[in-house]
């Protein structure tokens, strides 16, 4: 095979604007928001014309969530942009997920909240019919998957699981059975195949591996489907994540799960891939372009971290100082018996520093990080666990302060009973200590050895 080069991007939630994005509903509605909304129009844009121009791969695969919530008009904008693209010389290949089928999408326009027209599933294959299934040399329109040739010896698995007889997020039996041929006939092609698919196969952090709605149903049949047919790598989105992972299947074969970020959110970046061989596979991550807004004076960068900041900050704010919308935005208003709970944990949170925090569990904290608040620390632990290569490790100050808490409940930990998605019980401590600390893969640039 020729070495072949192509940049990945995923989610970038098209939202049309002139639907309507402001007013006081929409920001009521993003406040708990991680990800933009009025502003995906411009980034989407900023996106396209770097693509445009890149001159490291005239490939781009887009990993699902194309529109901000299966708006049609969103739908139709994104397909003009995506012509745009190719148009300059780039092939684009696509595939749709949960967030662009959606019949009942909202917006905000100048009277409120209101619902614009949405897109059933059925629609999505004449809609990005160019982007992938035209030149596909396998369909399976069922399941808006398709094969392509990438590149000489290089086919690409473009896969779709909102389509199932029973739920989504799966595969089915047909689909399960399309995929193995559609693998073996690769093989007795004599071509290399690797995969797309917006659901994560792999837990994205070992904190994710307990909540079963951040990956693939039934993930080890996926995974051993996938790895021991010989598909050793996946690119996924969905999670709004930064992320590496691999796993060995029992027959003893690899599968890496490449996670990359959404444009429209922190961490906002795009992947360039360079398949070197059948066996070797190089990642960069590059940040996405600066985009037109006001941003009141920070970088683009900096807007984003904001905004992923404070979704968490309002939430843990909420905790204390509006309890029953917090209880209603997680769908908990009816468990009463929470509240005071929430509340509590919410007092907490807003009034101690690190230095209290520690006292009250009789622990060491570094003199350096006594006066952050614990809210703002709990904030940075779990925007970590989304931009990746987390640094809450053993000899920093907030890691070591972070794995003597750990270390100080423990005994509690252990009596908790909690199965991962594999249904294994899962050691809590072990699961905490590298969520806030990356001790695997690097997250961003990696040289991955498939075999
Ligand atoms: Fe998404
Ligand atoms: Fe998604």
């Amino acid at each position: 095979m020729k070495e072949l080069k192509f940049y990945v991007m995923t989610d970038p939630h098209f939202y049309e604007t002139s639907l309507g994005a402001s007013g006081p509903e929409y920001d009521d509605f993003m406040r708990y928001e991680q990800k933009c909304y009025a502003e995906t129009e411009s980034i989407n844009r900023s996106v396209a014309e770097y693509l445009k121009g890149a001159d490291e791969a005239d490939i781009i695969l887009i990993v699902g969530d194309l529109s901000f919530n299966g708006e049609k008009e969103s739908h139709r904008s994104f397909v003009k942009l995506l012509k745009e693209i190719e148009e300059s010389g780039k092939k684009v290949y696509v595939v749709t997920a949960d967030h662009d089928c959606q019949e009942h999408p909202f917006a905000f326009g100048e009277k409120g909240r209101y619902e614009p027209e949405g897109t059933p599933r059925d629609e999505l294959f004449d809609i990005y019919y160019e982007f992938g299934f035209k030149d596909a040399i396998a369909v399976d329109r069922q399941h808006l998957s398709y094969v392509a040739q990438l590149g000489e010896g290089v086919r690409l698995l473009a896969l779709n699981n909102d389509g199932a007889d029973d739920g989504r997020r799966r595969f089915d039996e047909k689909h399960c059975q399309w995929i193995r041929e559609q693998i073996r006939k690769a093989k007795e092609d004599g071509q290399m195949m690797i995969a797309m698919n917006h659901y994560p196969l792999l837990p994205l952090q070992p904190l994710f591996s307990i909540i079963s709605s951040t990956v693939q149903k039934e993930p080890m049949n996926a995974i051993e489907l996938l790895a021991d047919e010989g598909v050793n790598l996946v690119f996924t989105g969905h999670m709004h994540c930064q992320s590496i992972n691999e796993v060995t299947t029992k027959k003893g074969n690899k599968l890496y799960d490449v996670c990359t970020g959404s444009i429209i959110a922190d961490p906002a970046y795009i992947r360039l891939v360079t398949v070197k061989d059948e066996n070797t596979v190089d990642i960069k991550s590059i940040p996405t372009p600066d985009f037109e807004w006001d941003t009141d004076g920070r970088s683009c960068k900096q807007y984003l971290t904001d905004m992923f900041n404070n979704m968490i900050l309002n939430i843990l704010y909420d905790m204390k100082y509006d309890t029953e919308r917090m209880m209603r935005k997680f769908h908990i208003e009816d468990k009463k018996a929470l509240r005071p709970v929430i509340y509590l944990i919410g007092c907490l949170l807003n009034s101690i520093t690190l230095g209290g925090f520690s006292r009250l569990f009789w622990i060491k904290c570094h003199k350096s990080i006594r006066k952050i608040k614990v809210m703002d620390f709990a904030a940075e632990l779990v925007r970590g666990a989304f931009v990746g290569n987390q640094q809450m490790k053993e000899g920093t100050p907030e890691g070591d302060v972070l794995l003597a808490f750990l270390k100080r409940i423990n005994p509690v930990l252990k009596r908790i009973n909690l199965k991962n998605v594999y249904g294994e019980r899962v050691d809590l401590f072990e699961l905490l200590k590298h969520t806030a600390g990356n001790y695997g893969t690097d997250d961003y640039n990696a040289v991955l050895t498939l075999r």
